[in-house]
């Protein structure tokens, strides 16, 4: 039989995966460190299935030592006997509790199976929150702020655990960072926030990061063109077609997403040479009523054109 690590996502019940919740519907026991995680779990399980564990509010490390043997004791037997899952907010294996007892059932009950199953993390949720595209080829850089700690280098961070936003906010300011907070993300308890401004959210919360973002950081999208493009065009309220890449009567999709050209089958013209964008016959099967597509120059696979870019 076997243990378990759940990860719940950020918080909204119906954002923990469809494996989770058959993990949790099915366990004996679903262990809980925390009173959140706890309320996420009790949407899927009924009280009398949840097991708490106690865990002491300190830095001592021979205390915490402690804690976390008492909780493998607690949990090892159950696992062995049946199916028991232990939940976390986010991923298991991102800045996670679980780590701490995976640990200490490795040391102390190896026999125990254990299985992960991973859950939406904020490290990704926080993209659609706030608004943000990690574009292909980007990175990003995943930092601890604590106690208004700045920590700067990479070009994009997302920080956590962002407990003095002012305090951040000034240091990132000074390295050359804009800044974006986002509290309570995807949470049902507690009021979502999501701010540039860090006063906005002075009062401590640990449920709070921030994604930094170079301010003089440049970025190279052959779509970039379809902005600059739709001033130019006859309305540049970006519902209308506004240029030679949508001619034949093919809408650029909201928000500028790379689409159909509707195009004629002589292809690619030199202006989309000039600006990049590559042109590729559609596969016979497609239903996609055109001959040509427009594909996007994904930074991250070579010559930007892998088969993962179709659209
Ligand atoms: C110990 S880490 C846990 C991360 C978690 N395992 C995950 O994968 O998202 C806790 C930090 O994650 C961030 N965090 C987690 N969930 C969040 C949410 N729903 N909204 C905003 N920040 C969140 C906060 O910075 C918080 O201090």
């Amino acid at each position: 039989m076997t243990l378990y690590g759940v990860g719940l996502g950020p918080g909204e019940a119906d954002l923990v995966t469809v494996r989770g919740k058959r993990v949790l519907e099915d366990a004996d026991v679903v262990y809980s460190p925390g009173r959140l995680s706890r309320s996420v779990a009790l949407e899927h399980v009924p009280e009398e299935r949840i097991g708490d564990l106690e865990f002491p509010m300190t830095r001592d490390e021979e205390k915490l030592r402690t804690a976390w043997k008492e909780a493998a004791a607690e949990i090892a037997p159950n696992a062995r006997e049946g199916d028991v899952a232990f939940v976390t907010l986010g991923d298991p294996n991102v800045y996670s509790t679980f780590g701490h007892l995976r640990r200490t059932i490795d040391a102390f009950h190896p026999d125990v199976d254990l299985e992960i199953v991973p859950g939406v993390s904020a490290v990704t949720a926080f993209a659609t929150a706030l608004g943000v595209e990690i574009e292909a080829g980007a990175g990003l850089s995943l930092r601890e702020a604590a106690k208004g700690a700045s920590p700067t280098g990479p070009d994009r961070m997302i920080l956590f655990k962002v407990t003095d936003a002012p305090a951040t906010h000034a240091g990132l300011l000074e390295a050359g960072y804009e800044v974006t907070y986002g509290r309570r993300l995807f949470m049902e308890q507690g009021e979502t926030l999501v701010t540039d401004d860090p006063h906005e959210i002075d009062e401590r919360d640990y449920y709070t990061l921030a994604y930094a973002e170079k301010a003089d950081l440049e970025i190279e999208q052959a779509t970039a063109a379809f902005r600059t493009d739709r001033t130019d065009g006859p309305s540049s309220d970006g519902d209308t077609e506004p240029d030679d890449a949508t001619s034949n009567g093919e809408s650029i999709a909201d928000g500028g997403e790379p689409t159909v050209a509707g195009r004629s089958s002589a292809g690619e013209t030199s202006s989309d040479r000039e600006r990049g964008v590559e042109f590729r016959s559609l596969p016979e099967d497609s239903d996609v009523d055109g001959t040509l597509v427009d594909l996007e120059r994904a930074e991250g696979c070579e010559h930007g054109d892998c088969s993962e870019h179709w659209y």
